[in-house]
């Protein structure tokens, strides 16, 4: 093990199979890394990544945030205690039994602005990050995020795309920002749900590393048909085919 946490995350378009491929990448982790500390994270308000693993959450981070915010106007004021116990919240919030770790940021409850929320699911990632061997973080769709530096610690970073000109657009958008914000080490293109992998055009990416293209696979449809994981997969699945190519060329498995 490396001195420093892999930190993956997932941007992209809506709908293109951000979460879908984290959950893939979870399960990888935890068959190929079984001894290391793997930690994902919904960091999506609309949630779903809790599904897709199979998981319950227990305390979202906005929970939490709420919470704590609350002892601290309830008189609790020793800035030490305050983050002790965010801190505690947050790790029995995570604890999970399938060989990893997961956190989901929550859908806040004012409507409109989630800046908070991000700001602070930026802190904490900061502060667990080190705990963990291995992050992995499903994204909210779009810039959002990338522009609020939530994903600063991020080391490698997928861009998620379909083959429509504006998922592709979209990405070299993150891509061009993110070299600013973000201080990835490694990222690339996955392309998900192409229509006739063998004949994509690569040029399309202006230069983004391609790390993997999957095709459209009815065997993922199916599964999320039916409300289950990816651990429920089978194992030649596309969506695992293509995420254990993508961590392969990221030299992370
Ligand atoms: N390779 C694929 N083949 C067929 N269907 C797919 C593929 N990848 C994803 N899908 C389907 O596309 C839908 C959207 O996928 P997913 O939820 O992973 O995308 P997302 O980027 O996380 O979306 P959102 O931005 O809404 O969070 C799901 O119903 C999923 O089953
Ligand atoms: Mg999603």
């Amino acid at each position: 093990m490396g001195d420093h946490s892999t930190v993956i995350a997932l941007s992209g378009k809506g709908g293109v199979g951000k979460t879908s491929l984290s959950a893939a990448i979870v399960r990888i982790l935890t068959e190929e890394k079984p001894d290391k500390k793997i930690l994902a994270i919904d960091a999506d308000p609309a949630i779903g990544l809790s599904v897709a693993l199979g998981v319950t959450v227990k305390e979202t981070l906005d929970e939490i945030r709420l919470k704590v915010a609350k002892d601290v106007t309830e008189g609790m004021s020793e800035t030490q205690d305050i983050l002790a116990e965010a801190k505690f919240r947050i790790f029995e919030a995570m604890k999970e039994d399938k060989g990893f770790a997961f956190l989901a940021i929550g859908r806040p409850e004012a409507a409109g602005c989630y800046c908070a929320i991000n700001t602070y699911l930026r802190q904490v990632i900061s502060m667990i990050a080190d705990d963990f061997d291995y992050v992995v973080i499903d994204g909210e769709a779009g810039i959002e995020q990338i522009n609020r530096r939530v994903m600063e610690k991020v080391t490698h970073l997928l861009l998620v795309s379909d083959q429509s000109r504006k998922g592709i657009e979209i990405i070299k958008t993150i891509d061009r920002v993110s070299k600013e914000l973000v201080m990835a080490e490694k990222s690339g293109a996955v392309l998900n749900r192409i229509l006739h992998p063998e004949s994509l055009d690569e040029s399309i990416l202006e230069g983004i590393p391609l790390l993997s293209v999957i095709g459209a696979d009815d065997v993922l449809v199916e599964n999320d048909i039916e409300g289950m994981s990816s651990f429920e997969l089978p194992k030649d699945a596309r969506i695992l085919e293509g995420a254990r190519k993508a961590l392969n060329k990221l030299e992370i498995i």
